[in-house]
C-alpha cells in the first residue's frame, strides 16, 4: 500500500486526535489525493489561521511571500484592496498587519466569499468582502484612493488543468484557470490598476512563474516590475503608480 511521508502523517494523526475521528479514515481521504489543508481544515496564513476547504485554494506560500512584499513596501495604508480573495487569507493578514486600513476583497464565487465571511468572524478582523467580478463590487468612492492593491488571480491556462497534480485538482477549478493563454485576469487587473491607485500606491499581483513579460506590459501606465519568490522564480508583477 502507498505510504504517506512522515510529516503528513504527522498532521493527520494530530488532526484525528483533535477531531475525534479515525485516522484510518483521514488516510485514506489523503491518499486519494485530498489536500491536506482540506482534511486539517485551515491554513495557516502569515500571521492568521484561516479555514479551508473544498469552496476555496488553500493559500500558498507564495501569496504569503505577496504579503511580507506588501507589508515591507506601504506604511500605514488607509485603503486596501484584495480582488479574487478566495478565504480572504490575504485580506485578512492585511487587516491585522494594518488595523487602521479600511479593506475591501472581492471574489467571484459564493462559496469563496462564505468562507472569507466565516474566517472574518473567526478571526475577528473587520474587512468588507463583497461578491462579484474583479473591481465591479468595489466602492466607486475609492476610486484613485487606493494605496495598496494586491491580488492572486486564477493563471493556469485553461488548457493546463490535466497536468496539474491530483491534489490541485480538488481545488475549485474558478480559483485556478484563467482563459486560454492564462493572462486574462491579470491583464484584466492591469488595464484597470491604475485607476483605483492614488499616486503613490502600490500594486502587487501574483502571476505565473512563464507570464513575467506578457504581465508587466499588461500594467498600462504604470512602470512595472517582475520580483521572484523564494524559489528565485519570476511570481509577482509590482508597480508603484507615479
Ligand atoms: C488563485 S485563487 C486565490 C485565492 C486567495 N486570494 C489566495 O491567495 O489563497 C483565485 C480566486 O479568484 C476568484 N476569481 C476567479 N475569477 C474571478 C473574477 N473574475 N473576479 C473575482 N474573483 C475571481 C476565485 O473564485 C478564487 O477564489
Amino acid at each position: 500500500m502507498e505510504e504517506l511521508p512522515a510529516h503528513e502523517m504527522r498532521r493527520l494523526e494530530a488532526a484525528a486526535a483533535s477531531d475525534g475521528v479515525s485516522l484510518d479514515d483521514l488516510v485514506s481521504r489523503r491518499l486519494a489525493g485530498e489536500p491536506l489543508q482540506y482534511i486539517e481544515g485551515s491554513a495557516p496564513f502569515g500571521p492568521i489561521e484561516v479555514r479551508v476547504d473544498q469552496r476555496v485554494l488553500v493559500p500558498r506560500p507564495e501569496t504569503e511571500g505577496l504579503y511580507e512584499m506588501a507589508v515591507k513596501m506601504v506604511r500605514n495604508p488607509e485603503i486596501v484592496v484584495d480582488l479574487c480573495t478566495g478565504s480572504g487569507a490575504l485580506a485578512l493578514a492585511l487587516k491585522h498587519a494594518f488595523p487602521g486600513a479600511t479593506v475591501f476583497a472581492t471574489d467571484i464565487s459564493e462559496e469563496a466569499i462564505e468562507v472569507a465571511l466565516e474566517n472574518r468572524l473567526s478571526t475577528g478582523l473587520d474587512v468588507y468582502f463583497a461578491l462579484g467580478d474583479l473591481f465591479d463590487p468595489l466602492p466607486a468612492s475609492i476610486l484613485g484612493q487606493v494605496d495598496l492593491l494586491v491580488a492572486n488571480p486564477p493563471y493556469v491556462p485553461k488548457g493546463d488543468f490535466a497536468d496539474l497534480p491530483e491534489d490541485v485538482r480538488r481545488e475549485p477549478e474558478v480559483a485556478l484557470l484563467a482563459g486560454p493563454t492564462g493572462l486574462e485576469h491579470i491583464q484584466r487587473i492591469g488595464a484597470s490598476a491604475t485607476r483605483w491607485l492614488r499616486p503613490g500606491g502600490v500594486v502587487i499581483c501574483e502571476i505565473g512563474e512563464t507570464q513575467g513579460v506578457s504581465a508587466t506590459t499588461s500594467f498600462v501606465d504604470l512602470p512595472a516590475v517582475v520580483r521572484q519568490d523564494l524559489s528565485g522564480r519570476d511570481r509577482y508583477v509590482v508597480a508603484v503608480k507615479p
